[in-house]
């Protein structure tokens, strides 16, 4: 059993259906954003150290997006661990028109980073710096060396 799982997680990363729909927060009132989130897939999840991990987020908008910036905070018992920000139209193809659409971001985060629960915060801004949607969701980062077969 042990090998069996070895062996997926070599070969895992698109294959396994190890993902999830994590609880999404506004950082304000839902009111306020233009964009309204629905929610976050993580895959792997758990999020594997020293590896890439996924954030998939289904969300819609009122109004059409041109472009813009997507910044990702992360937070690991409450202290802001990393920070990134990056061009809104990498991680979703613009333009975006009113209705629902996927974000998908894909970062791999330090490998000096400990096994543990961290926050995500992802704010999503236009053109002209204006909140579309801030969200923040917990998710866990574990070991990669270790498969336990638990
Ligand atoms: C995340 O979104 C991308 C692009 O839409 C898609 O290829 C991928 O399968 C999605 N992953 C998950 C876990 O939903």
């Amino acid at each position: 059993m042990t090998s069996v799982l070895v062996v997926l997680s070599f070969t895992s990363f698109l294959l396994l259906p190890f993902s999830h729909s994590a609880d999404v927060k506004y950082c304000g009132a839902k009111d306020d954003y233009a964009v309204k989130v629905q929610g976050v897939k993580i895959s792997p999840d758990p999020v594997v150290r020293g590896k890439a991990a996924t954030f998939n987020i289904s969300a819609t908008t009122g109004q059409a997006i041109s472009g813009g910036k997507v910044v990702i905070e992360v937070y690991y018992f409450g202290l802001r661990v990393h920070t990134e920000t990056h061009d809104l139209c990498e991680e979703l193809s613009c333009p975006v028109s009113a209705g629902n659409f996927v974000l998908s971001h894909t970062q791999t985060l330090p490998g000096i980073t400990p096994p543990g629960s961290y926050n995500l915060r992802m704010t999503i801004e236009d053109n002209h710096n204006h909140k579309l949607s801030c969200i923040s969701f917990n998710f866990k980062i574990i070991f990669g060396s270790l498969v336990s077969a638990s």
